[in-house]
């Protein structure tokens, strides 16, 4: 595990070193795509590489982690909807190239299971881009996640719900309670993990992931166990190492 403790603004350039050279190297490359707030400096800074140095997505295809269960199609914060909003959109990823997993299918499970079916399709995530809640979970996997999970629906904790309430006009009630989301042992599977988190309330999540012993009660110290992960932590994030 690589571990960069640096400005908030440096990190957002690491990441996106990490996916320029990937997508330079290879067109058709795989990106695992995260939503909530950590990526989003990413994703600028990939816009501002297509607009200002033509750096091309249009072979590329992209899987989200995650995805609530139960809001209405083009609702603002369903993360497929966030990543049309905040990347897809804003450069040549044609839209079609990006899958979520389908939060408002009939049959959830079938949901998860062609979801799985479609990473394998295409060929697996050659880099996944992480967040982590300040729970340690990552995507949604809450704590006490089977550290070998794959795709599958799950209830959110209070906690993920009352920090997500941000996104909901401060409702927590508004914040659904179910949710899709990739399984750790899914993650593991993606050849390159890059993870980042910033600030103070991150830090005890990141002592746990870096430090901890490996833990379903933590479910990010999974990635203890991947031969290659980049953890691009900020000075609060980093407080606790
Ligand atoms: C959300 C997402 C995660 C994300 C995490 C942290 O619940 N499902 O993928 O990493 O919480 O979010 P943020 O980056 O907004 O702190």
């Amino acid at each position: 595990m690589e571990v960069v403790i640096d400005r908030s603004e440096t990190l957002a350039a690491l990441a996106a070193d990490a996916i320029e050279a990937l997508v330079t190297r290879r067109s058709d490359a795989v990106l695992g795509l995260a939503t909530g707030s950590t990526p989003s400096a990413v994703y600028d800074e990939l816009v501002r590489r297509h607009a200002e140095e033509g750096l091309s997505f249009a072979g590329v295809r992209g899987f989200l982690l995650d995805e609530y269960v139960g809001l209405p199609e083009g609702h603002p914060e369903a993360y497929r909807t966030v990543i049309e909003r905040e990347l897809v959109s804003r450069l040549d990823l044609p839209t079609e190239s990006v899958l979520g997993p389908d939060g408002r299918a009939e049959d959830l499970a079938a949901a998860c299971t062609g979801y799985e079916q479609a990473i394998a399709d295409a060929g697996g995530i050659d880099l996944q881009i992480l967040g982590i809640g300040t729970d340690g979970h990552v995507a949604f996997n809450e704590p006490g996640s089977s550290l070998a999970s794959r795709t599958r629906i799950k209830t959110l904790t209070e906690q993920t719900r009352r920090d997500n309430a941000r996104f909901f006009d401060d409702e927590v009630d508004a914040v659904p309670q179910h949710v899709l989301t990739q399984g750790l042992g899914t993650i593991m599977a993606a050849r390159h993990l890059v993870l980042l988190a910033m600030g103070r309330s991150k830090a005890e999540a990141v002592h746990q992931l870096v430090e901890g012993p490996i833990s379903a009660m933590w479910p990010a110290t999974i990635l203890q166990m991947h031969p290659h992960v980049t953890v691009l932590v900020d000075g609060g994030a980093a407080s606790r190492l």
